[in-house]
């Protein structure tokens, strides 16, 4: 079994982004699934800038992730779908890093798997001038997803390396991410779709079409409405199709470009796989608000092209 670190070491990546995967991102993704495991439930009395009410789960995530990466030094800036503002960290930090700290974190009380969701930005040459602001999600230097359910695992993108998966192996009181699979590769035409937002179809009915033709052509539905399972279905089976388009009542849907769509679209991309908002690369478009929505399509080719060219129309 090849643990992180000595994996890490045989890609050849940077210390710098080796460091920050192994000493700081993987032991705060460890004690996020403790923090999950002992938590008791309830919302908090605040809400993020979604406008989303916050569960205490939330905000007890968020200040994991915020407390390891400020404390890293190697961190210049820091946004989360849970903080209104950017958080500024070490000014000659090489990097930024942007994340939904539990999505999905309502469906915890039903036991249901949940996930983080990061994507980690460099800031150059020039830190002092780095801004999230007018960054599209190409220029990550890396992405990943964790899923706590039965088991904790971990996807990561590592451009030009591919996607990689690792599993949470736990020993008496030793946790260590070793790796299970990868280079890992996304097939051209899905068997299994997640259409998310399903509401969408009462004023969009092309969007209902597209379902009913996925559903005749004998697609398998798996949708567990946590948007980090479902992507990581994806690539455990080699396939699949996940939606989530805008509609009436969210013009540019729900999901969020900066945490949520920049590093899965990195790691649906890497694994050749297609990532749109519905006309262009989720990946090349502009960052011009941290809390930005947008609709995405992504997964495997021919499915997101389908789709696309459906609700184009
Ligand atoms: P959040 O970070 O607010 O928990 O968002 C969860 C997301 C995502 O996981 C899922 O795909 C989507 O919300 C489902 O949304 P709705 O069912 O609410 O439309
Ligand atoms: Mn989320
Ligand atoms: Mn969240």
């Amino acid at each position: 079994m090849t643990n992180l670190s000595t994996f890490l070491n045989s890609l050849k990546i940077d210390s710098r982004s080796s460091l920050l995967l192994n000493n700081v991102l993987a032991p705060a993704f460890i004690k996020i699934r403790s923090t999950i495991e002992s938590s008791k439930g309830g919302f908090s009395d605040t809400q993020n800038s979604s406008g989303e009410k916050q569960l205490k789960l939330d905000v007890a995530t968020n200040n994991v992730l915020v407390d390891f990466l400020e404390k890293s030094q190697l961190v210049h800036s820091l946004a989360s779908e849970e903080l209104d503002e950017v958080l500024k960290c070490n000014e000659r930090g090489d990097f930024a890093v942007a994340f939904d700290p539990l999505d999905g974190s309502s469906l915890v009380d039903a036991n249901m798997a949940v996930g983080t969701i990061f994507g980690v930005y460099s800031t150059g040459n020039n830190p002092e001038n780095f801004t999230f602001i007018g960054q599209k999600g190409r220029n990550q230097v890396l992405s990943g997803i964790v899923v706590y359910g039965p088991k904790t695992t971990m996807l990561l993108a590592f451009p030009g390396h591919g996607v990689h998966l690792f599993e949470l192996v736990l020993n008496n009181s030793s946790a260590e991410f070793v790796h299970v699979n990868g280079p890992i590769s996304i097939a051209q035409d899905a068997k299994y779709f997640a259409p998310g937002n399903a509401r969408a179809c009462a004023d969009r009915p092309e969007y209902l079409e597209v379902i009913n033709d996925w559903i005749n052509r004998g697609l398998t539905l798996r949708y567990s409405g946590g948007m980090v399972p479902d992507i990581a279905h994806i690539f455990v089976k080699g396939s699949g199709v996940l939606t989530y388009p805008s509609y009436s009542a969210a013009p540019n849907g729900k999901l969020r470009l900066l945490f949520e769509c920049n590093p899965i679209s990195l790691l649906i991309e890497e694994a050749g796989g297609v990532s749109a908002d519905g006309n262009i690369a989720v990946l090349d478009l502009k960052i011009n608000e941290i809390h930005q929505r947008t609709p995405i399509f992504c997964g495997s080719k021919n499915a997101v092209n389908e789709v696309c060219n459906k609700l184009r129309r």
